[in-house]
């Protein structure tokens, strides 16, 4: 593979100013948890996205995909959401340096001149190795890398948990897809072996060092992405702010589901006809899942990660049946695994409706349990089965010329 300094000067006749790299992320648990203000506890892995960015002085952005082998051209100013997806992840976070009032105040240097310059546009190339589609959250990878790029280009003095709220917003804004913080919080902030307890009420964030032994971190991946993912995701969202809400109508202390307990769900949305039932399971698994993260810190504290295990499988049960977020084949790939004696845990992972599973397995075991798994994933589910043994890498860096 060519290095992405080569294809920057390929493309630009010139070298870049530099080069970023921003990882993909796994999450042992705390799934569709971060929008609902709870804990999350993901980790950087081994796959990412590069960037290598110089500037320009014409007021245009020059944009090549080195994977895809696409280049598109847009001017700087008056962006909106392009036809083209991948472009959106640049341009949306474009869009967030430009136009957020609060992100131009939080530029301390010059601001002035900062956007002068930031005006004259920019050359930029990318390449990755992470899954598009699969999960790993490449886009939030992609977005992390441009702002991390443009941070260090222009001097704009953001920290990395502005620029995860940033990322998050462009998401929101250019991509449609209205998901938490997790993603760009993880791709920003990963340190080697370790997972990240996220707090996502507070944005407190803690490091734990990940002990695991004799165990691998393995991904099993679908190899699909249903259509209905972005949508199904959006519509998620919304049935918990609804439930939030009629909680809220008998209980007005509470304010988000942090305050919620299992019985005040029970007393006012497992009867409720206006929605059916769908408000009520996903708001029982909303506030069961955010129970069993606080018990599964635990277990990582005590370094038990058998407790830790059986707790995936928990949340892939409330994820499938009640959450209603899975598919055929991540339950196949679950299901499969989850009497091994040397799969301490096993769930689906991410927004769901195809990606990966995300498995911890006994590494004298991983070649055995992933030989058997591929066949019968081929025989019964007619796909090819991708697999990832992962590591714990660093969060998004500049990388040294
Ligand atoms: C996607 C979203 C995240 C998070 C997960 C589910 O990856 O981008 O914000 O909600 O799904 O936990």
């Amino acid at each position: 593979m060519l290095s992405i300094r080569s294809h920057f000067l390929n493309h630009f006749n010139d070298a870049p100013a530099f080069i970023v790299k921003s990882p993909g992320r796994i999450n042992l648990i705390g799934e569709h948890i971060d929008y609902n203000h709870g804990f999350v506890l993901p980790a950087a892995i081994d796959k990412f996205i590069e960037v290598a960015i110089g500037k320009r002085t014409d007021g245009t952005i020059h944009m090549v995909a080195v994977d895809l082998g696409e280049t598109i051209l847009l001017p700087m100013h008056n962006l909106t959401p392009h036809a083209t997806v991948w472009v959106n992840y640049i341009i949306g976070v474009v869009d967030q340096v430009l136009n957020t009032e609060n992100n131009v105040a939080s530029i301390e240097n010059n601001v002035a001149k900062i956007k002068d310059e930031f005006n004259g546009g920019f050359n930029i190339c990318v390449q990755g190795n992470i899954p598009l589609g699969a999960g790993l959250s490449s886009s939030a990878a992609l977005e992390c890398a441009v702002l991390f790029a443009l941070n260090e280009l222009y001097s704009l003095s953001f920290t990395k948990m502005q620029m995860a709220l940033m990322a998050q917003s462009a998401e929101h804004t250019f991509a449609g897809v209205h998901c938490g913080l997790m993603d760009m919080f993880a791709s920003l902030h990963g340190e080697k072996n370790k997972a990240i307890l996220l707090d996502c009420d507070s944005l407190a964030f803690t490091y734990y060092p990940l002990a695991l032994n004799d165990y691998s971190i393995v991904l099993f991946d679908t190899q699909i992405k249903h259509a209905l993912a972005s949508s199904e995701y959006n519509t998620r969202r919304l049935e918990c702010e609804r439930g939030l809400k009629l909680i809220q109508e008998k209980y007005p202390t509470v304010k988000t589901f942090r305050d919620i307990s299992i019985e005040q769900v029970e007393t006012c949305l497992a009867s409720n006809d206006i929605n059916g039932s769908k408000v009520y399971q996903r708001c029982k698994y909303v506030v069961e899942e955010m129970q069993r993260v606080q018990l599964a810190v635990q277990d990582l504290e005590k370094s038990d990660m058998k407790a830790f295990g059986k707790k995936m499988f928990e949340t892939h049960k409330g994820l499938s049946n009640l959450y209603e977020v899975s598919c055929p084949e991540l339950d196949f790939l679950v299901e499969a695994v989850a009497n091994n004696e040397n799969v301490l845990g096993a769930r689906m992972m991410g927004g769901g409706f195809g990606g990966c599973t995300i498995n911890i397995i006994k590494k004298s075991a991983v070649e055995e349990i992933t030989k058997a798994l591929t066949a019968s994933y081929a025989q019964l589910m007619h796909k090819e089965l991708a697999v990832y043994i992962t590591s714990i890498e660093e969060g998004t860096h500049l990388v040294a010329e």
